[in-house]
């Protein structure tokens, strides 16, 4: 694999051999593989911090040592040899594909790839003034219908019956002329209803049930593995058709040719991605897939630990990632950049924000008290793509002086280092993804963390019901509201 862009490889390699020899400020104390007898014992502080809500084998982060591993396979490992959709089957699966296997399962997302109900649907909103990452998640939702229902064969209407309409809607002002019907008849007296997916399979042959054969509202499976499948291979085409609609231009429908990577930026941009472009988008998509319990995985977990389904549970994970704290800040690492104007502006910047203690975006993390090993992939990755791009050079020049900064203030004393989000945003720019879309392209790749994690989850399935210190008041007895003089002061307890 990647025999044209081995220069990548031997970045990726370098970026390996560097983080190996950082120092290791301790060593990590739970080492994974060991069985868990609950209840465990840990430490927890406010927002879970220290608590262990699950066992799992999809991905590990070694905070102490910088280190990230999905499935046993250090992340470098993956980045140098793998490509996403090879990473997506690890991460559902639990082991590297064959080569049958993975064929099977690359036409499978090349299938659902496509999704022009869903976008049709998804048009018929404002999606130009919405936030990207709203009408992704509106698109996801939509999905979930289309995936139930709608795109399934018999769920077109007779388009015979149709006066004048297009495809998709109904022509409320078609003139219904001497025609018996203007509008769709879902004419349903003379069709078998199925009320099953096995019952179509078993009539039909297929998933697609025969003419004349109709779904009373099946909902297919919308937790398995194929509703996984959907979304890892739908959430590319929604969010290159959003990027584009906000830019005032049609979507543009995937190329069976190009790679889960090489589609993405071809949907994005209108313009096939060089072998490099595409190498570098791939090998982002792979970092970014998985990282352990973060707030967005937890999050799509929760929800699916109540039996709701991976639609809504992908759904809550795009909400999460949304926030600047999480995956909304690599738009705001560009912004900033931007802002600085050039590194020699960086140590008085810094100073500055500092001195109004303001926490520098992209830098630090929960887990990491190391730099973060996405970073250590994705800075070189930038700087490789600056070399042809002008503005990015900047935007990389200052960022590195940023960064020393930052490591000389804050590295020893708190461990703070750059995040996946630091350099993300400038491999994103010179690949010709809009700022707007940064976050959406973290959604894009961690759908396949959310839907591994929660496939895993449910298998051993307990609802996620944690617990609140209560501080407030008891005793307290009722007023009638005639009783209640001024904004009443509370009893004492
Ligand atoms: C992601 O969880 C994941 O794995 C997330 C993620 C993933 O792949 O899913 O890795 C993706 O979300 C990366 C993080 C992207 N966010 C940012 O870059 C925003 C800036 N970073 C910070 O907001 C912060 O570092 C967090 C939110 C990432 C982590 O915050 P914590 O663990 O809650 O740490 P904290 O806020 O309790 O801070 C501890 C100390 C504080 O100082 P003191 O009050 O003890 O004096 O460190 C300081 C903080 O002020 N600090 C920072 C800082 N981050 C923490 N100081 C300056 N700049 C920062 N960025």
């Amino acid at each position: 694999m990647w025999e044209e862009t081995k220069e990548i490889t031997e970045i990726v390699l370098r970026a390996a051999r560097k983080a190996s020899q950082e120092p290791i400020s301790q060593s990590e104390q739970a080492l994974p593989g060991k069985a868990i007898h609950w209840p465990v014992e840990c430490a927890i502080g406010p927002g879970l911090e220290g608590a262990i809500a699950c066992e799992s084998k999809v991905g590990y982060v070694n905070g102490l040592q910088g280190q990230l591993v999905y499935r046993g396979y250090d992340i470098f490992e993956l980045c140098a040899y793998s490509c996403f959709e090879e990473t997506c089957y690890l991460l559902l699966h639990g082991r590297l594909p064959t080569s049958s296997q993975f064929g099977s399962f690359r036409k499978q997302l090349a299938e659902y790839r496509h999704v022009p109900k869903t976008l049709r649907l998804l048009m018929s909103f404002p999606v130009e003034g919405m936030n990207a990452m709203g009408a992704l998640r509106m698109g996801t939702n939509l999905m979930r219908q289309e995936f139930t229902f709608g795109d399934l064969e018999i769920a077109k209407p007779d388009i015979a019956q149709a006066h004048e309409s297009d495809e998709d809607t109904i022509s409320s002002e078609a003139d219904p002329g001497d025609k018996a019907e203007s509008f769709y008849s879902f004419d349903t007296t003379n069709t078998v209803v199925l009320t099953s997916m096995e019952e179509t399979i078993a009539v039909s042959g297929s998933r697609k049930p025969a003419k004349g054969i109709r779904h009373q509202e099946v909902l297919q499976d919308t937790s398995s593995l194929d509703s996984c499948c959907h979304l890892i291979a739908g959430a590319p085409t929604l969010t290159a058709a959003i990027a584009r609609i906000r830019n005032g231009q049609m979507p543009i429908e995937p190329d069976p040719e190009l790679s889960h990577a090489a589609n993405y930026l071809y949907m994005m941009t209108g313009r096939r991605p060089t072998e490099i472009e595409e190498r570098i988008m791939d090998i982002a998509l792979i970092l970014h897939a998985d990282h352990g319990m973060n707030a967005s995985t937890f999050a799509a977990m929760v929800v699916a630990s109540t039996l709701s389904d991976i639609y809504f549970s992908v759904g809550a994970g795009i909400a999460a990632l949304a926030g600047p704290l999480h995956g909304g800040a690599n738009e705001q690492v560009i912004h900033m950049l931007r802002q600085i104007g050039g590194p020699s502006n960086a140590k008085e910047w810094y100073a500055k924000a500092r001195a109004r203690k303001e926490k520098i975006m992209g830098f630090g993390h929960r887990v990491y008290k190391a730099y973060d090993p996405r970073a250590s992939v994705l800075g070189p990755l930038a700087r490789h793509l600056a070399l042809e791009n002008k503005e990015a050079q900047v935007l990389f020049r200052t960022a590195e002086a940023l960064e020393k900064e930052v490591i000389a203030d804050l590295g020893q004393s708190k461990s703070i280092y750059p995040n996946v989000d630091f350099y993300s945003g400038i491999v994103y720019s010179c690949l010709g993804i809009p700022t707007d879309m940064f976050t959406p392209t973290f959604a894009v790749s961690r759908v396949a963390g959310w839907c591994a994690r929660v496939l895993e989850y449910l298998k051993k399935n307990r609802i996620f019901r944690p617990r609140a210190i209560y501080t407030g008041r008891l005793g307290e007895k009722y007023i009638p509201i005639d009783a209640r003089h001024s904004a009443g002061k509370p009893s004492k307890r």
